[in-house]
């Protein structure tokens, strides 16, 4: 099948499913033999993700009556084919041809006319970007314009933009293998341009590069990991032969890391989703490292824990992920606003229930990929209100003043937006 009804099928699964654009353009990919047919379908769902409402507005201004129903595909198909138009370089008349013959492809052979007239008519027009109201303008959903305007008076444009840039890509040495300058020597010697990041095992590559060019990386000696996420493992710090409780541990980057920073630890590695926690022991197997794997709600740790309680807990809780909208720019169209509450709710639950599970003087880690007070500071300040015996310890790298945890915002030292509070039960 042609690759652009391979895009609108992705398209579709997650603006009128639900679906998860990690899970839907995969199963798309998997069709397509070429590593550079797979780049381009992911470039085309990502960019509809990106700008959609803009498209959307355009291409429905082209239009007498909207599709609807199972035509809907065809819809998302002229979304992919007004984004070749207007964000990228493939020539008008292949980018219209192309994406007609996708829609005869997807069966739709009585609306192949439209395709065309409609992309033939944005071709001619020439029209601007639509840009009147704020989602146009900043191709994001209202309610998240004004949570962030609220949290960021001064910079929520800047974080905005930051989330539409496309992210670098950065590894995290394998400390159990190699030093990080010898990694950085191995890579350089392949002409990859690599940097090193601020935490201690963190390499940001000057471009994205597939994993199989990089030097060993089927045998471990690198991961793939933002370098926002390899703080927890510095931030935790676990100390030899400690218990530790990595409580949201799927797909396993972070329990990875603890084991890689401190191999002699006994880690307790659990989460909720089984189908996700799989992805955590295949991460271990490809490292060559262990950890009791166990499948279980970190809200009721008694269900399926009966050894001590912990020295060191990561709760690197559930949460809205708006601060990884650069990686994963679906989140803007299948987070809604009442979701913020839910997920607060459902992370207060699992802090104050984890909490009782560490042991006196020990640490607990949590973190999101949030840039949402509500889940961040708000969430740890209640925290600490409701808990006599939790101190928050500041984080060195978190900015002066009365700041409540480190939040990382999106494009900060080229991370991804992050929040780390680290408490210490007294
Ligand atoms: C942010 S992700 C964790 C990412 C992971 N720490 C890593 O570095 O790869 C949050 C995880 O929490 C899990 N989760 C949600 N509710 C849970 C619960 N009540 N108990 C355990 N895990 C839960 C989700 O399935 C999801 O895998």
């Amino acid at each position: 099948m042609n690759l652009r009804a391979l895009a609108a099928k992705a398209v579709f699964q997650v603006l009128e499913k639900g679906v998860s654009l990690s899970v839907a353009l995969p199963e798309q990919q998997q069709k397509l033999s070429s590593g550079k047919d797979k780049a381009l379908l992911a470039e085309l769902c990502y960019g509809v993700m990106r700008h959609l409402p803009q498209l959307d507005k355009l291409v429905s201004d082209c239009m007498n009556k909207p599709m609807k129903g199972k035509q809907r595909i065809v819809h998302q198909l002229l979304l992919i084919g007004c984004y070749q138009l207007y964000f990228t370089r493939i020539p008008a008349h292949a980018a219209i041809s192309e994406t007609a013959e996708a829609c005869r492809q997807l069966k739709f052979e009585g609306l192949v006319k439209v395709v065309n007239g409609v992309l033939r008519n944005l071709q001619r027009n020439d029209k601007p970007l639509p840009t009147e109201n704020d989602t146009l303008a900043f191709n994001t959903p209202a309610w998240l314009i004004k949570r962030l305007q609220e949290a960021y008076p001064d910079s929520w444009e800047n974080i905005i933009e930051e989330s539409h840039q496309r992210p670098p890509m950065w590894l995290r040495n394998n400390a159990l293998r190699q030093s990080r300058d010898t990694y950085l020597a191995e890579l350089a010697q392949l002409e990859i341009g690599a940097s090193k990041g601020n935490s201690d095992n963190a390499i940001l590559l000057d471009k994205a590069t597939d994993v199989t060019l990089l030097p060993r990386f089927s045998e471990g000696a690198a991961s793939v990991q933002d370098g926002a996420a390899q703080w927890a493992a510095t931030l935790l710090a676990p100390e030899p032969k400690e218990l530790i409780l990595d409580a949201c541990a799927a797909p396993g980057g972070k329990t990875c890391h603890l084991l890689e920073s401190e191999a002699s630890i006994d880690l307790v590695a659990v989460d909720f989703d089984a189908k996700r926690l799989a992805r955590v022991q295949q991460n271990l197997d490809r490292l060559g490292l262990t950890a009791q794997v166990i499948h279980g709600d970190a809200a009721n740790i008694d269900a399926w824990w009966q050894g001590d309680k912990f020295d060191r807990i990561l709760l690197d809780a559930p949460c809205s992920a708006t601060g990884v909208i650069r990686r994963h720019p679906d989140i803007k169209w299948l987070r809604k606003s009442a979701d913020i509450e839910e997920l607060a709710k459902l992370q207060a639950q699992i802090l104050d229930h984890c909490w009782q599970w560490l042991k006196p003087g020990g640490t607990l880690l949590y973190a999101t990929c949030s840039i949402l007070p509500q889940e961040n500071a708000q969430q740890v300040s209640a925290f600490l209100a409701r808990t006599p015996d939790a101190t928050l310890v500041p984080i060195a790298q978190q900015p002066q003043g009365d700041e409540i945890g480190w939040q990382i915002t999106p494009g900060q030292d080229n991370m991804d937006g992050f929040y780390y509070a680290r408490l210490i039960k007294g």
